[in-house]
């Protein structure tokens, strides 16, 4: 990206750590974007029992991944730690103790390195992913600012508009759930563990979508918001009012399916369930998403966060965008889910500009990015 280049000032390597949520990510980045490594540690399986993350867990883990993957991550780059020229963490929002873990960490290396750091908002973060690139992934010809991206994950749903960089307007949002968690709490209904956003897909993909005809709400109301609570009780009604052989069958080929992974000896059933969920979820996600851009009169639309890995919501985007003529980014599921490559690209950007986080820098839950007040340009 030539033109976030001519904008980062002397700022060439960025080192930037991802500590917000349950997944430790560490990234070395460079000021066009290119990702020289991006190395991540997820904790699924530390907090599938739970069935859902366990803040106390994920920030001890935080403090036995970040110091090894910061090495190897420096490593597979092929660079020393002098050779990087400033810091960049994830400041807000999210799990507090999860991101003191990644702050604490980089004011401990700028203190005794003297390198310049810089706190992140992590949404910010993820509305910068399709700008990056490595050798497997470019952002499409043509991409630039202005977009309109609907940022899809377990803890968010919102669809922003994007005039430049630093300038965020929020169109809407889900007023319930995010669409993932609506993803998850389905999935653990029907059995199939946490977070099980990713095997509803798997399944959907052999299943009936109009067997069951789950609502999509608010989708004639004149705004940008969404709502996922009442398609997730529903779909869970549908459930509990299964006879009880139908439910003991149901059970049972969800636990076949999470024991050999083969969803092919399963019941329509259960597939049938999760074409029909995916289907409401995904109508309302790409209906938003057709709306908000049209109405912003922008034909560059952007889908990322964790939920942008279905299978079923990228080929609706990507129909959606070649009927009305609009360029579609979607970064590789690595940018896509939680990384410390797309936080890079955020601070190596504000660092270009003078931009420098201080030693007091606390973290912050909560950070909705239309707020952030930093006087950029
Ligand atoms: O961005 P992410 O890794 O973490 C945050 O929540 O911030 O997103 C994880 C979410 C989970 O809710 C997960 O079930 C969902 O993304 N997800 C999916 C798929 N892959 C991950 N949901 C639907 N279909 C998928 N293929
Ligand atoms: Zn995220």
């Amino acid at each position: 990206m030539s033109n976030f280049a001519s904008r980062s000032g002397a700022v060439q390597t960025v080192l930037a750590f991802e500590t917000s949520c349950d997944d430790t990510s560490v990234a070395v980045v460079e000021r066009d974007g290119r990702v020289r490594a991006c190395l991540s540690a997820g904790q699924d399986l530390h907090h599938a029992r739970f069935g859902g993350i366990v803040p106390e867990i994920a920030s001890r883990n935080h403090t036995h991944h970040l110091l090894p993957l910061m090495e190897e991550t420096l490593a597979r780059a092929g660079v020393s730690f002098q050779d990087i020229d400033a810091l960049a963490v994830t400041s807000r929002p999210g799990l507090v103790g999860s991101l003191l873990v990644g702050l604490m960490t980089v004011k401990g290396l700028a203190l005794a390195s003297g390198k310049k750091f810089l706190g992140v908002n992590h949404l910010e973060g993820h509305l910068m992913a399709p700008f990056l690139y490595d050798d497997q992934y470019q952002p499409p010809d043509g991409f630039d600012f202005p977009f309109v991206a609907l940022a899809v994950s377990g803890g968010h749903t919102t669809l922003y508009h994007v005039p430049s960089f630093g300038h965020y307007q929020i169109l809407g949002r889900t007023r319930d759930d995010a669409a993932g968690e609506a993803f998850d709490k389905f999935a653990k209904r029907l059995g199939l563990g946490f977070p099980g956003g990713v095997r509803v897909d798997r399944l959907a993909a052999v299943g009936q979508p109009d067997r069951f005809n789950f609502p999509r709400a608010m989708l004639r109301e004149d705004h940008d918001d969404m709502s996922f609570s009442g398609l997730k009780s529903h779909a869970a009604r549908e459930v509990e009012k299964l006879p009880e052989a139908q439910a003991a069958e149901l059970a049972r080929h969800a636990k076949d399916f999470l024991a050999s992974g083969s969803r092919d000896a399963q019941s329509g059933l259960l597939a049938d369930f999760c074409a029909s969920f995916q289907a409401a979820v995904v109508d309302v996600l790409a209906a938003r998403l057709e709306r908000a851009a049209e109405r912003q009169g922008v034909h560059r639309i952007v889908l990322t966060g964790g939920v942008a890995a279905n299978s079923e919501l990228r080929r609706r985007c990507e129909t959606l965008a070649a009927r009305r003529g609009w360029t579609l980014a979607v970064p590789p599921l690595r940018y896509c889910t939680d990384n410390a490559a797309m936080i890079g690209l955020a601070a190596i950007i504000r660092l270009g500009r003078g931009e420098a986080s201080p030693q007091s820098l606390s973290p912050q839950a909560k950070a909705p990015l239309d707020q952030e007040d930093r006087g950029v340009g």
